[in-house]
């Protein structure tokens, strides 16, 4: 799996033979949109971890793209099969085998609603099992007992977390979180994009090497493999 870091919650996931974007949000994003070509990033699928404008901005032009299939919570599925795109519904601890890899919808602790008010249905994450790698995509969260679950389960290659405090977890938190799921290698994201989320870089790495975690802040548009 390579790993592309879109700016905010934005990511590229490519696995061997498919493109995935997850939580979109690129042209109102002043830190990534120049630094992101939307035109190039051609998903076949869409992850939307819950309806809030920084997760879904940029759907509907990506998922026009190839036809891409979009999947997220019920509620969120059913408003973008309304207007026609493919999507594919999924639920709190539900999980299905896509061609690519098997994905679970897993607990968040946020809100969901679309920018105009409507029902969001309830936020998640992503449990991403495919080419032999397991990530974790916590999506916008608190810290959260729940996350104690999914290391019975899966054993994760990488956790991405937010850590940009506010509207979610902070670091400190997201340390905690990576002792919950079991995985001392944690991607963070959701931080800088606006003046709420800005944080001391620097300071968080640190606070994760003192407890011999890795935090990985990649630069808009860079990617790692996992
Ligand atoms: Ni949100
Ligand atoms: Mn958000």
């Amino acid at each position: 799996m390579k790993i592309t870091y879109l700016g905010h919650a934005s990511l590229l996931i490519q696995t061997k033979n498919h493109r995935i974007v997850v939580d979109p949000f690129v042209s109102a994003n002043e830190l990534a949109k120049d630094k992101v070509d939307l035109d190039s990033l051609q998903p076949d699928y869409i992850l939307l971890t819950h309806a809030h404008q920084d997760h879904v901005l940029d759907v509907e032009v990506l998922a026009k793209q190839k036809n891409a299939t979009i999947v997220s919570n019920y509620e969120i599925a059913m408003h973008y099969g309304a207007k026609e795109f493919n999507v594919h519904p999924m639920n709190h601890g539900g999980s299905w085998n896509f061609d690519f890899g098997t994905i679970q919808y897993v607990n968040a602790v946020h809100t969901s609603a679309f920018a105009d008010g409507s029902y969001g249905g309830q936020p998640g994450g992503f449990i991403i099992v495919a080419d032999g790698k397991t990530i974790y995509i916590a999506g916008d969260t608190a810290l959260t007992l729940d996350m104690k679950l999914i290391p019975m389960r899966h054993k994760l290659d990488l956790a991405i977390l937010p850590i940009g405090d506010n509207f979610t977890m902070d670091y400190k938190d997201a340390a905690i979180a990576s002792d919950f799921v079991e995985c001392n290698r944690v991607m963070g994201y959701h931080f800088d994009t606006f003046g709420y989320i800005e944080i001391d870089q620097a300071e968080a790495k640190k606070h994760f090497q003192t407890q011999q975690k890795e935090l990985v802040l990649l630069a808009i548009g860079a990617s790692m493999a996992v």
